[in-house]
């Protein structure tokens, strides 16, 4: 019987009904940042902006959509700065652009991109302006949350017996070893408050 569940397993395994891992680094790395707990190591990469073509104008703008009464932050929400910043391109993900905490406060990283659009002598923003405004004033996304190692963590828990199909309760002991590596808590010294509370940053992590 034991023979029989494992090949079955096998098989689902095979057809990809049943995770082999789950992988947290889905994203080019630039730095990582690897916190090890007592047997498993988690390791969280953060990305850098890049340009196809730095030295190119970034497209111009569309009309901006409506502002939603909901989200007001001037950075992260409705703007010419968040539309100018995903028209850049400079994230294969763009979303990646309002997960990044800021690394300054609200008005500097204002003042900053208000250079680029007033402050050169050439009249559009370039891709590579772009890259370097990302990179000086926002950071490292996802450094909120941290790792906890369980400690009192049970692999084999009770209810498991009585999980009367073999196959079933195979299938519920793997879901069930996820749970370690699915914990994680808030890293309260690396959040930013949300707009407009003032900060020496602003971010969008919601604790
Ligand atoms: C929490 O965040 C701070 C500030 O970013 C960092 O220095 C510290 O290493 C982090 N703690 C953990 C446990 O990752």
């Amino acid at each position: 019987m034991l023979v029989y569940v494992a090949w079955r397993l096998v098989l689902l395994q095979a057809v990809g009904a049943v995770p082999q891992f789950i992988s947290s680094s889905a994203t080019p790395a630039s730095s990582v940042v690897s916190s090890a707990s007592s047997d498993t190591a988690t390791s969280i990469s953060t990305v850098v902006a890049s340009a196809s073509a730095a030295a190119s104008a970034i497209p111009s703008s569309e009309p901006l959509p409506p502002v939603q009464p909901w989200c007001i932050s001037e950075i992260f929400c409705v703007c010419v700065l968040l539309q100018d910043v995903n028209l850049a391109e400079v994230y294969s993900d763009p979303k990646m652009v309002v997960d990044k905490p800021m690394s300054k406060s609200s008005q500097q990283v204002l003042a900053g991109f208000s250079v680029l659009q007033h402050g050169s002598s050439v009249a559009s923003i370039m891709e590579g302006d772009i890259v370097s405004f990302e990179d000086d004033d926002f950071t490292g996304e996802g450094q909120e949350l941290v790792v906890v190692a369980l400690t009192d963590f049970n692999d084999s828990p009770m209810f498991l017996q009585n999980v009367m199909d073999l196959l079933i309760q195979a299938w519920a002991q793997i879901g069930s070893g996820y749970w370690a590596d699915l914990i994680w808590e808030t890293n309260t010294s690396a959040t930013c408050p949300i707009y407009p509370d003032d900060g020496d940053c602003e971010g969008t992590f919601i604790r």
